[in-house]
């Protein structure tokens, strides 16, 4: 594929379609993509194999993870290379529970990825013995997302086994950011260990991970411009999470498996690009977020979601149920047709458009918009604002 082409497609995704689906997946930066490139030309040896080739791609991976490191400020001992957030977030439950846990507090509106592992783990105590049975309990939440601390708190206070608590940072349908701090230490002073899901907001936002009151976090190149099928997942030093995947002893005997190259350096380089500009990133996302809602607000009866239009939400995303008795799948294929890639907050089941999890979490079964589409607009620094009047205008065509 020739060069140019290659510059187009990162910058402005494909020039052909407004794209407002960030929080599902990000174009990867040109950068990423000549390196990944140059990479499997040039540094293809396995990094387990001790002649040069395979000590040339080594050098690779741990030069990558020290990168990484830094940026997050933990140490490069601490970071396990996975496939990505799915992968991470399912690791962390399940190895939780063969190390002895047998209580995990989370919520209904995390991301299915921890949703469904949890189901799984419940699902999997009919045949255990009762001392090896997990129980599974989900923090209150408001009509807002907000997590109920006291909730949480008591939940804790119930607990006399061995417990972790996973609760997410960024949501990915509302925007709403929770507190990792706050919800480490309440359950540090419980001594349950903390698993935040950050898949929305690493590698957009700074971490300090040395000062934080974490013990695991999971997170996804594919969503800061990095590319597909790698993530990360951090395991405070003393954790001693049991090996993930065996094997060939990779990753520290932890996941096995052949490294990803390519993709943990292309990882890497999009992390670096986006702390080197994460400020300015933030002012110009900030200000489409603001232009968006502003615009989205002339629509009479339109709802905003979770914490979406508030400071400490996330930039990226904005959720909106619009007032019309229209199915999700056709809205979304009117914008489509309009050019305008977004997602709904909902999911197609047996043919028919249910609100997702995390609205009916938020509003309950007797929402009295649970007929009427949910729509998530996702932003990155490539939009413009001539973007965001368009899809709100095809928006309002539809209405
Ligand atoms: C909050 C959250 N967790 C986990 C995932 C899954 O990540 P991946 O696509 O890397 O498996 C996603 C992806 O949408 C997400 O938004």
């Amino acid at each position: 594929m020739p060069l140019q082409r290659i510059q187009q497609m990162s910058q402005h995704g494909h020039t052909h379609h407004i794209y407002l689906d960030n929080s599902a997946t990000t174009a990867p930066y040109t950068e990423v993509i000549l390196c990944m490139g140059e990479l499997m030309c040039d540094t293809y040896g396995n990094p387990s194999s001790s002649h040069s080739a395979g000590r040339a791609a080594k050098v690779k991976v741990e030069e990558s993870r020290r990168s990484i490191s830094e940026i997050l400020r933990c140490t490069p001992s601490e970071v396990f290379f996975t496939s990505g957030g799915t992968e991470s977030d399912n690791t962390v439950l399940r190895s939780a529970v063969e190390m002895g846990v047998r209580h995990i507090i989370s919520s209904p509106t995390e991301h299915h990825a921890i949703t469904a592992t949890l189901k799984a783990i419940e699902a999997s105590n009919a045949v255990k013995l009762p001392q090896n049975r997990v129980r599974v309990d989900y923090v209150k939440i408001n009509q807002y997302g907000d997590v109920d601390m006291d909730d949480l708190e008591h939940l804790l206070c119930q607990s006399s086994e061995k417990t972790l608590v996973s609760l997410m940072h960024g949501n990915n349908e509302i925007g709403n950011i929770y507190d990792i701090n706050a919800i480490g230490s309440l359950c540090h002073s419980h001594g349950a260990l903390y698993h935040s899901d950050a898949v929305q907001t690493m590698g957009h936002f700074s971490f300090d991970l040395k000062n934080m009151d974490v013990d695991f976090l999971s997170a996804s190149a594919h969503k800061f411009h990095g590319p597909k099928g790698i993530g990360l997942l951090y395991c405070k030093a003393g954790t001693n999470l049991p090996s993930f995947i065996l094997g060939g002893m990779q990753e520290r005997g932890m996941r096995s498996g052949t490294e990803n190259v390519p993709a943990i350096s292309g990882m890497a380089l999009a992390m670096q690009i986006n702390q080197k500009h994460q400020d300015e990133d933030l002012v110009k996302i900030l200000s489409l977020k603001k232009s968006l809602i502003d615009s989205l607000r002339e629509i009479k009866g339109i709802r905003f979601n979770g914490r979406c239009t508030q400071e400490d939400s996330m930039p990226t995303l904005v959720s909106v149920t619009l007032p019309i008795k229209k199915d999700s799948g056709m809205t979304l294929l009117a914008l489509d047709m309009a050019g305008v890639c977004v997602s709904a907050g909902s999911a197609c089941m047996a043919g028919a458009w249910q609100p997702s999890g995390v609205i009916t979490a938020l509003y309950g079964e007797n929402d009295p918009m649970s007929d009427c589409p949910t729509i998530r607009f996702s932003m990155c620094k490539y939009n413009t604002e001539e973007e965001i009047d368009t899809a709100v205008q095809a928006v309002k065509n539809i209405l």
